[in-house]
């Protein structure tokens, strides 16, 4: 093989590479992580994460037709979400059909089925 072609040939597979990592990184729930993380997301002043660290409480949200937040009730997740957005991290509702709704929906799907870390079986 000449020079040429093995330069070529490893210039591919670093691009192959980095697109993975790119489109790893920009998966909707890793952007839902990320605002989720964000004391300033919905114009907050609190951080999802701190209440919720690592997703904690949410791993069955995927599943439920009715949520129950602070004694009042709601229907979805996406009002869940804006609920908490308005009472826990003080910020403004955000659009039920926009990206950073279907980016967070997709963070809490995400945790579907993940075992608290508090509630973990001791060994
Ligand atoms: C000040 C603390 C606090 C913050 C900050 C907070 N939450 Fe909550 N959240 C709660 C409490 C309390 C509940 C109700 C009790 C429970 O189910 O854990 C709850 C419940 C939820 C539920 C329903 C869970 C279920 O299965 O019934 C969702 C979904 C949720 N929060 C999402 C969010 C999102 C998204 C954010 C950030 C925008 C957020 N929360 C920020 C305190 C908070």
């Amino acid at each position: 093989m000449s020079i040429l072609r093995i330069a070529l040939l490893s210039l591919i597979i670093l691009s192959v590479m980095f697109s993975a990592a790119f489109a790893i990184k920009h998966m909707p729930e890793e952007r839902g992580k990320t605002l989720f993380n964000d004391p300033k997301f919905a114009g907050g002043t609190k951080a999802c994460n701190e209440c919720h660290p690592n997703g904690r409480g949410l791993e069955k949200a995927a599943d439920k037709k009715e949520f129950n937040i602070m004694g009042k009730t709601q229907k979805s997740l996406e009002e869940a979400v804006n609920f908490c957005i308005v009472n826990a991290n003080k910020g403004k509702t955000i659009g039920v059909k926009s990206k950073q709704m279907k980016d967070i929906v997709a963070y809490i799907k995400s945790l579907k089925g993940k075992v608290p870390a508090a509630e973990k079986p001791m060994k």
